[in-house]
């Protein structure tokens, strides 16, 4: 969602900005804004639609010139898309710029308040108010600090604030509450933005920002409050990730390059927990007495995530024998789950600032739940709040539709039914040796679903198919919730109506969708379930559906006699196949996007992160 660069420095300040915002392009917006400090003036241009169309604007950023500024792009909430409503905002009287992450629930209320107090607005959105409610306090107090805080105190809602004051040309003040972001300590200068990749060219030094924290901030000093307002220190994290990793390095999108970094997230997520043979997860700290008790794990995520939690629960509860019950974030809340210490949550998100998830999270600490989560992004405000976190090494994704991440999430949740069945002895010692044999070879056996020759092959399908209009995705066990996942690829990147279904449950309804034409994909990997799922094939062919096959190599003879598209992944422990199997789904949906011209690393109306509810 929004993405926010500010700048304090030496250098000029909106090609930086442009570039930072750049980088965050992959956080979904639809328009985007500068706002540089330039001779005592607050100099603004914003447009509707892409970056390139303010870049153009601004000649790249050198119609403005100034060292100080900020930036932001903007995934409109209140308020369409429009050059009005694109941030930064300036109060009525000019004296304050304000670029904002979130939403201020209370902003109505604000409003009316300033406008009978004689303030004017030009937007719809709840930013103009922050604007407006700073610089009405700074003509009452004078005081630059004091006035935003005075403001912020009367927020109500989320909000990450980068601010400027016309009186205090080289003072920015940047505020978090519920949305993220950083700090980075310059040579000279100094940044914030929404995330690392936005100023890892300049800086490897960041603060990762807590809820309530205040920064002031000069481009050689650095202040910080906390929530209470006392002063705090913040000792520098070192990014030590390559800034190669937020590029695109010859590939021609992001998603296809994450697609072809699985191999090495997965190795990078798995190696260093197993040890000797064991599975080793030194940052957590489920006992085997908390174990034996425990009566029932929720796995709460949104998108796929949430579909990592329902390949989980097959996991979890055939390996640990402990009833597991995936749940969207966005409902579990008002759900009424049943929760307790003897509850474990497992909380999955890649970007870990997920709205609805960490509402989730807190809502089960509060009613005293344990809370596990699965984290992409180190210091995100998820990885903070929960008792335990395993990060998934999976590095920074830029695509909207996740593919690394989800893969390193799933890996994860292996590493997790291990540990908790060896802890409770559900598991015999042989099946464990085997599984985290396979688990060491995960990577090799991804990397095989990645060759030229099956990349290409896919290609060729994709584009015997990419005019369809209607998909669906049907297996069996773990081969239907990965439909999920394959079918969600599909419908995010290519635009097409695509839904997953149960194998079996297809002739409960959606069999009367199918007619001649109608694309079928057809995960068949569970040796035992393979001929039930056949039969299903065989009965959505007979009603003239196109059917494109995935399965193993040893099923490959019987599904050709059926299906002509067929593509083969190799076996494995079939507790680990999915992470297999997605590899052709999600290799899939990018071939189709392309031919459909479709923006795959920017799909319309999609975010990578959500941070609103
Ligand atoms: C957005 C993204 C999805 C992601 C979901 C959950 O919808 O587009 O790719 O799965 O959010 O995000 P999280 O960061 O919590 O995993």
């Amino acid at each position: 969602m929004c993405g926010i660069v500010g700048y304090l420095g030496t250098r000029q300040a909106a090609p930086i900005l442009l570039d930072g915002l750049s980088k965050l392009e992959y956080r979904g917006y639809d328009s985007a804004g500068v706002c540089v400090m330039s001779n005592g003036e607050l100099k603004v241009a914003k447009s509707k639609g892409r970056l390139a169309t303010l870049s153009g604007l601004i000649d790249g950023g050198r119609a403005i010139q100034g060292t100080f500024g900020i930036g932001h792009t903007r995934w409109a909430t209140h308020g369409a898309p429009s050059d009005i409503n694109s941030h930064p905002h300036i109060a009525d009287a000019g004296k304050i710029a304000v670029v904002h992450n979130g939403i201020i629930e209370n902003y109505l209320r604000l409003k009316e308040d300033l406008v009978r107090k004689g303030k004017h607005f030009q937007s719809e959105t709840d930013t103009e108010v922050v604007a407006n409610l700073i610089e009405y306090y700074y003509d009452r107090l004078q005081d630059f600090p004091r006035a935003v805080r005075r403001a912020v105190g009367q927020l109500e809602g989320s909000y990450a604030l980068g601010i400027l004051c016309q009186d205090f040309p080289g003072t920015m003040i940047a505020v978090k509450k519920e949305s993220p972001l950083i700090f980075g300590f310059g040579e000279g200068e100094n940044f914030i933005a929404s995330d690392v990749p936005a100023i890892l060219k300049y800086t490897r030094k960041v603060v990762y920002l807590n809820d309530g924290d205040t920064v002031i901030f000069t481009k050689d000093t650095a202040r910080f409050y906390d929530a209470f307002y006392d002063p705090v220190e913040k000792t520098p994290e070192t990014i030590d990730w390559d800034i190669s990793a937020a590029e695109k390095c010859g590939y021609d999108h992001f998603m296809i390059k994450e697609i072809h970094e699985q191999p090495k997230a997965v190795k990078g997520t798995l190696s260093p927990r197993i040890r000797d043979g064991r599975v080793v997860l030194d940052d957590v700290t489920l006992s085997k007495e908390y174990l034996e008790e425990l009566k029932r794990i929720y796995i709460v995520a949104c998108g796929s995530s949430y579909y990592v939690g329902c390949l989980g629960k097959h996991i979890l509860e055939k390996t640990c024998r402990i009833p597991v019950e995936p749940i969207l974030a966005s409902e579990f809340r008002y759900s009424e789950p049943v929760l307790g210490s003897d509850t474990l949550v497992l909380i999955i998100s890649q970007s870990g600032e997920t709205a609805d998830t960490k509402a989730a999270l807190m809502e089960a600490k509060r009613q005293g739940a344990r809370t596990l989560a699965i984290v992409n992004v180190v210091g995100s405000a998820i990885a903070k709040e929960a008792d335990d976190v395993i990060y998934t090494w999976a590095g920074p994704e830029i695509a909207v539709a996740t593919t690394k991440a989800f893969s390193t999430q799933l890996s994860v949740i292996y590493l997790i039914a291990l540990y908790i069945a060896d802890l409770l002895e559900t598991i015999r010692p042989e099946e464990y040796d085997t599984i985290v044999n396979e688990l060491l070879k995960l990577d090799q056996k991804i990397a095989l679903c990645l060759t030229n020759d099956n990349v290409q092959k896919i290609r060729y399908y994709a584009e015997q198919y990419f005019k369809v209009h209607d998909a669906f995705f049907i297996g069996r066990n773990v081969d239907s919730a990965i439909c999920l996942e394959g079918s969600l690829k599909l419908k995010e990147i290519a635009y097409i109506h695509s839904e997953a279904y149960a194998a079996g449950e297809l002739k409960h309804g959606p069999i009367s969708l199918i007619e001649e034409g109608t694309l079928v994909v057809a995960v068949a990997t569970v040796d035992s379930l393979f001929d039930k799922t056949m039969s299903n094939v065989k009965e959505v062919r007979a009603r003239g559906a196109d059917v494109f096959g995935v399965t193993t190599e040893k099923h490959e003879a019987e599904i050709k006699k059926t299906v002509p598209s067929v593509i083969t992944v190799p076996a494995t422990h079939p507790m680990l196949q999915p992470s297999l199997t997605i590899i052709p789904l999600q290799t899939f949906a990018y071939y189709i996007a392309l031919l459909r011209d479709c923006d795959v690393d920017k799909p319309r109306n999609l975010a990578k992160s959500v941070t609103v509810e």
